[in-house]
Formats: C-alpha cells, structure tokens, sequence
C-alpha cells in the first residue's frame, strides 16, 4: 500500500507538525508500506493567507517532487503514484480544520484522523465548547471577539473575571494564548492571539489540577489511554512548556480513582458525541473533582516530547502499533 504522511501545514505549527511527520516516517515498517512524505506549507509561513500552498513529496534526499492536486499523485522517474491512504500529521490548518480532510473525502482517499465537520468543529473552540455545553460537559465562562470588534476591557473582565486566559479561537501548541492578570494587558493580549486567527476567545481562569486524555480508535476499539498529568514550570502549559521541557508530564496522573473513572468517560463521551475518529487528545482542568473541558485537539503532537506517544507507550502499544493501527482504522 502506498501511504502519504502529510505533515506542515500553514500555522504556526508547521515546524512541529514536521517533526511529528519524521516520527511516524521512522516507525512505519517500511517492508509492509511504500510511505511518501508529503510537505504541504505556505511559502509566506504563518500568514493567515490559506491559498497557494506548496504540496511536494520530499525524496529520500530531501527533493521536493510538485503533488497533482486535482488528484493527489505525484509522478515520480515517469511513474504516476496514487495514495492508498493519507496519515494525517498536520497540526494547525489545513490538516485539523477539516480543510485536508474535506478534499479527501472529496477524493475518497481514507485518512486518519477525523471527517471534515468534526475537525473543524473541534478545531474551532467556541463552537466545540458550545456544542459540548448543553451534554453537560462543563467549561470555563468565555467571551468572543471577532477582528473587527470593539475591546471593550470592562465588559470582559466583568464576565471573565481575573486573571483569564486570552486565546486564539482556531490554533494550537499555545501559539496565541496568554494569561492576563491585569486589564491593562488585555488589548496586547488580544492583538497578539490575533496575529494567529481571525477570532479570540477569552476565558476564565480555573484552579486545579490539569490532565490529559488521549482517546483512540485501536483494533476497532474506541480506547482510552493511560491519563496524563501536566505540571507546568512556567505560568501556564505554554509554548516552552510544551517543547522545550519546562513541564512535567506525568502518566498516569496523580488524581483519585473517582476522578480517573470520571474524565476517563467524559473524554470517551466526548469522542462519541461528537464522532471523532482516530486519534484525539482532550484536556481538562479539575475544578474539585468536576472535570472542565479546555479543548479537543484531533491531530495530536506525535513528537518525542508530545503526549499522546507517552500514553500509548504507557499503555504498552509501541509507536510502530500505534501508526500502523490508525491505518488500519482508516482502511477499515
Ligand atoms: N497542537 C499540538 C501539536 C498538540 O495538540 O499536541
Ligand atoms: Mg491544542
């Protein structure tokens, strides 16, 4: 089978998103799969400009071969190579926002992570959230601004409260995000998660302890991984945080068994509500031993230094298992 693992991306994340992509490059057996990584990036990196983007397959030497987008092929020494299935490492849009997986479906190329409305659904905060809201599933209070709306500072921490959490509506890996503690800092806050979406939300700041759960589909099995616990050095689990070591994650988190029983299901609830498949990471603060839903992230980091690869490993699924079953799924 020909496999394409697309990886980049037009966010912030593309470099992470690559490094993802090298990590399933290298643990997929490649005497059972013909795998092609595909590079899919802006040239204008980061700019909120999603059209032209550059699609090529990436040689063994590092050669970038120009993809057909009419029918996702590459011609390679004269041969025409069609994808038996797409493995989908892209962070960020085009890979997480349902962009990617709306042409797939369009092609009727399987991929692995999720269809196209539940990735743009989970994608968007405000929209998951408010989705998630009327299931019961619990959540900080927030406010939403739009690009063009006015900053109206006292209206926001009047429903917020301080400190909040001032986020990029659509984004990940903490790009946009900052913690606001005074009402002064609130416009630079908001203008700089501008520069990653065209939409802020702001939420709350809720106390407690911060864990994540990886749910996946895993010989046919919707599965919850073994919890993390993320304890973060620096304020917040920021940028740094994430990939430059300033955390600790610990699997399995430090919680009681009511708590682990309790978001276990809430997570697993989530992914069926909702419809995911694949893989998904949600994360949650517990406010007490009440879960509150942050976000719901459907093309998870698979870096050495992400997440959802420690819960896999500490469920005793080696990273080779893990890729190869998301084809599995996917084909199935
Ligand atoms: N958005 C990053 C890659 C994550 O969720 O792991
Ligand atoms: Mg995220």
């Amino acid at each position: 089978k020909n496999i394409a693992i697309v990886m980049g991306g037009y966010s912030s994340e593309h470099d992470i998103s690559i490094k993802s992509g090298g990590i399933v490059y290298k643990h997929l057996d490649s005497e059972k799969f013909n795998v092609f990584r595909i590079h899919i990036y802006l040239q204008n990196q980061g700019s909120k400009n999603l059209t032209n983007g550059i699609w090529a397959y990436l040689t063994e030497d590092d050669k970038e071969v120009p993809v057909d987008k009419s029918d996702f092929s590459i011609t390679f020494h004269g041969k025409k190579i069609n994808f038996d299935c797409v493995f989908n490492a892209i962070h960020g849009t085009p890979g997480e926002d349902g962009l990617l997986q709306a042409y797939f479906e369009l092609l009727g190329i399987p991929q692995t992570s999720c269809n196209h409305y539940q990735a743009a659904l989970t994608f968007n905060k405000r929209d998951l959230l408010s989705t998630l809201k009327p299931f019961g599933v619990q959540c900080a209070t927030s406010f939403y601004l739009n690009e063009e709306d006015p900053i109206d500072k006292k209206r926001i921490v009047e429903k917020v409260g301080l400190p909040c959490f001032v986020k990029a509506n659509r984004a990940g890996s903490s790009y946009g995000i900052s913690k606001v503690y005074k009402e002064e800092e609130l416009k630079t806050a908001i203008e700089n998660s501008f520069k990653e979406d065209h939409q802020v939300i702001i939420e709350s700041f809720l106390e407690g302890t911060e864990v994540s759960v990886g749910v996946i589909t895993y010989k046919g099995e919707v599965t919850v991984l073994p919890i993390t616990e993320i304890v973060s050095e620096n304020d917040f689990f920021d940028y740094e945080a994430k990939y430059e070591g300033k955390s600790q994650e610990i699997t399995p988190a430090r919680i009681n068994e009511e708590q682990r029983k309790k978001v276990s299901q809430l997570a697993e609830d989530i992914y069926k509500i909702i419809g995911l498949k694949g893989y998904s990471r949600s994360e949650f603060i517990f406010v007490g031993d009440e879960p509150y839903l942050l976000e719901v992230n459907t093309t998870p980091g698979l870096t050495e230094e992400s997440i959802l690869p420690q819960q896999a490993k500490a469920a005793g699924i080696e990273l080779s298992e893990l890729f190869e079953s998301a084809i599995d799924e996917a084909l199935r």
